[in-house]
């Protein structure tokens, strides 16, 4: 397994090999639902590509940059069983160098859910994504539905910008107990880890409703408010009840809608989402569900 921080070398360890290269960006600490989309690429691809760049500029200034979980030996160690062929581990001065200036912005997408609660987030997430895939030159790159936001803005950014890769979404991972992994987990006190299960609960409640037959988007948001009240520790961002593709807020009635909140636990932000329903039509679940996924 070749690691390296430098873009020059990864660029020669890439050109020097040929078949379909799969590429798994993350931000490292990594964990399962990680390790999953590594896997799913070592399955589809002669190559793999993983890169390990906690990046600075998809975080506020209010946020977490500077205590973000950091662990690469441990990393290295994981990626190292995964049978990965070569790890980034690019530097900010190296991604950000003086007098950088282009940013890459997806427009209307970026404007709902995560976007209105992390003003510039997207722009950070887009413009590095953007980057890597310049420098690995990937045929597929692996996003995980945990981040289904960040998958669907990533799937629009590379249409958009005819990037020649195709992007793979696949399920989110989660812990006994429902609630999905992530590398800010290892924040929750005990307390808010237990309490945190309420995330799960409360989408498995909305789901059972809508396979109940309730379909008024509504009501279907109440059935979560309702259910993560019952939580004293949770502080609730948002509950949305969108279109999947468009992520416009449906008020109507919906056969297929995309359930996603954010919700604080002392000072750790949790998002988590389901589909629920079938999809109408081609969706961001399309390419990533095997029939037993948990959706
Ligand atoms: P990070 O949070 O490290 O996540 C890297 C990838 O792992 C993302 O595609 C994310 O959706 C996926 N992932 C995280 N938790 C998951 C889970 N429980 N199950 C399945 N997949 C999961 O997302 C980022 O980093 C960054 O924004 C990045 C795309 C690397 C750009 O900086």
């Amino acid at each position: 397994m070749l690691v390296t921080p430098h873009t020059e070398e990864l660029r020669e360890a890439r050109n020097a090999r040929d078949g379909s290269l799969g590429f798994v960006p993350t931000m490292g600490f990594l964990h399962e639902g990680h390790l999953s989309l590594v896997r799913r690429a070592r399955e589809e691809c002669k190559t793999v590509a993983v890169s390990i760049f906690a990046n600075p500029t998809q975080f506020g200034a209010n946020e977490d940059f500077a205590s973000y979980p950091r662990d690469l030996q441990h990393d290295l160690e994981l990626l190292e069983k995964e049978k990965v062929d070569i790890v980034w581990t690019p530097t900010a001065a190296e991604m950000y160098p003086p007098g950088f200036q282009t940013w890459v912005d997806v427009k209307n997408l970026t404007v709902p859910l995560e976007g209105t609660h992390r003003p510039g987030h997207f722009t950070g997430v887009t413009t590095v994504v953007a980057k890597l895939f310049n420098s690995v030159q990937p045929q597929r790159a692996y996003f995980g539905h945990k981040d289904a936001q960040q998958a669907l803005v990533i799937k629009k950014m590379v249409r958009d910008l005819n990037f020649p890769i195709e992007v793979i979404i696949c399920p989110t991972i989660r812990e006994e107990g429902g609630l999905a992994m992530s590398s800010r987990n290892s924040y929750l006190s005990d307390d808010d880890h237990e309490a945190a299960k309420i995330l799960w609960l409360t989408l498995k409640l909305v789901k059972v409703a809508f396979d109940d037959g309730q379909r008024n988007a509504q009501l279907l948001r109440e059935i979560a408010m309702r259910s993560l009240a019952s939580e004293p520790r949770a502080t609730v961002q948002y509950v949305a009840v969108t279109d999947p593709e468009t992520l416009a807020e449906i008020n109507s009635s919906t056969n297929h809608a995309l359930v996603s909140m954010a919700v604080v636990f002392g000072k750790t932000r949790l998002i988590d989402n389901i589909i629920v329903g079938a999809p109408a039509t081609v969706s961001l679940a399309d390419s990533s569900f095997k029939g037993d996924s948990c959706y």
